[in-house]
């Protein structure tokens, strides 16, 4: 038997990207998967994929950046399966004119509600279903610049990711006598749809080079197998060819080229 048969995923961000690859390997492990985004499409899309496989999916579309809809997603998820065991809180956005010098009062609310108070909104709405079963695991994709302030991914950005990070630990230190484990999942660069949305476009080739969406998904499913007597609490994964060190050495060489005229 499959180790997830009987439980029940809901994945947000689950049409394309990190959250697709997560929601498919999920389904895989015998998981009944509720997907949720703002569009339809490429839901229906994904649970297509996973019926094609012999899966089972559900779609539930939303705009999470309002309470009131992760309110109703959550209380069909209740009402259907009467469970979520788990919530893989991934779901976010970014915005091209991310430097201080271009971000508006608009933009920065729609980093913050799209990458932290929408997770907000889908942990409180999963935890009272997980202390009823006494168990569950929330896995939560924050970012590297959840760990390190980065402007390539901008102030907001690495705000918002930054608190998804203190979010994770918290639902450890208050829900662990509840046997409710939560996870942060901290990716360095992924190839994915939101890398459309960087000011200084990225190749096919350096698309190539980076993380995949199936690396991410995989590394989900770990930590969503695992037994329940343990968490793996913070997870960092990047890309081999890490394009931030590339460009230090890089500069190094350049460097040691000058001093040696
Ligand atoms: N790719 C990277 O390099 C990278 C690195 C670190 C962290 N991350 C994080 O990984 C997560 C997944 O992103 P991705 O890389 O897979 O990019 P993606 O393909 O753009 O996926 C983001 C998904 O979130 C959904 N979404 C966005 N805002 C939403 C909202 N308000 N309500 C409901 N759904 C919403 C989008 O669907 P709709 O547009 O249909 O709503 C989309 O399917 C994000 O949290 C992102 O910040 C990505």
């Amino acid at each position: 038997m499959a180790s997830l048969t009987g439980k029940v995923a809901w994945v947000t961000g689950a049409g394309s990207g990190i959250g697709q690859a997560a929601a498919i390997a999920l389904a895989k492990e015998g998981a009944t998967v509720v997907l949720t985004g703002r569009r339809k499409e490429p839901l229906e899309e994904t649970a297509a994929a996973i019926k094609q496989a012999g899966g089972k999916a559900v779609v539930k579309t939303g705009d999470l950046m309002k309470a009131a809809a992760v309110t109703r997603i959550a209380a069909d998820i209740d009402k259907k399966f009467g469970r979520c065991d788990i919530l893989v809180n991934n779901a976010g956005l970014n915005i091209v004119e991310r430097k201080w010098s271009q971000l508006t009062p608009a933009g920065a609310e729609m980093v913050i509600d799209g990458n932290l108070s929408s997770a907000f909104y889908c942990s409180t709405a999963v935890l009272p279903m997980m202390r009823r079963h006494k168990g569950g695991v929330l896995i939560h994709t924050s970012s590297m610049a959840g760990r390190q302030a980065s402007i390539l991914s901008g102030a907001a950005y690495s705000a918002a990711k930054h608190g998804v990070v203190a979010m994770s630990h918290t639902i450890n230190m208050e829900e662990c006598v509840n046997g409710i484990r939560s996870c942060v999942v901290c990716p360095g660069e992924v190839a994915t749809p939101i890398l459309d949305k960087r000011p200084i476009p990225i190749t096919p080739e350096e698309r190539a080079r980076m993380a995949q969406s199936e690396d991410v998904g995989d590394l989900i499913r770990y930590v969503a197998c695992l037994p329940p007597h343990i968490v793996i609490n913070e997870v960092m994964i990047n890309p081999t060819w890490n394009r931030g060190y590339v460009a230090n050495l890089q500069r190094m060489a350049e460097q040691q080229k000058k001093a040696k005229k």
